[in-house]
């Protein structure tokens, strides 16, 4: 699944209004959407998901904001969609993040930084079937 990566909207970015903003500019970077849905993740969810990181110190902190609010989930199609997407949501932290990614435009901190996106193929069919069946998926 080269061609397609997962993304998720955050809580802090999906409370400040920014959802459509941010879905603006995935679109015109040329993603199509191939499913996508709001929810809200419980804190065993939102654990589940970041399983990976339960050894860093921010665990606790990144699970507690995870489920915080609503989120949006999305699976999204385009050539090396993994490297191009995290290239337009930008570095981890905000500040260190490039001019007019999402990341730079609409995040406050490297806890709050409004979006993930897979860091491998891998990942990103994990973690689309996390959120979505087959049936959901365009
Ligand atoms: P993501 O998985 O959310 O797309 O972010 P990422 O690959 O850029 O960063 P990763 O290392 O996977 O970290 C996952 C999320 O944990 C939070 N974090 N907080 N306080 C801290 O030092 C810290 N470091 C990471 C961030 O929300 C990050 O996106
Ligand atoms: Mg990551």
């Amino acid at each position: 699944m080269s061609n397609k990566t997962f993304t998720m909207i955050k809580p802090d970015a999906f409370g400040k209004g920014h959802t459509g903003s941010i879905l603006d500019l995935i679109v015109k970077a040329g993603f199509r959407i191939r499913a996508m849905k709001m929810t809200k993740l419980s804190t065993e969810k939102a654990g589940e998901f970041y399983a990976v990181h339960k050894q860093r110190p921010f665990y606790g902190e990144l699970v507690e904001f995870m489920s915080s609010g609503p989120i949006v989930a999305a699976v999204l199609e385009k050539n090396n969609a993994v490297a191009e997407f995290r290239q337009l949501i930008g570095a981890t932290d905000p500040a260190k993040a490039d001019p007019g990614t999402i990341r730079k435009l609409f995040a406050t901190s490297v806890g709050e930084n409004s979006i993930h996106g897979s860091d491998s193929d891998e990942n990103a069919d994990i973690e689309s079937k996390f959120f979505f069946s087959q049936l959901e998926t365009y």
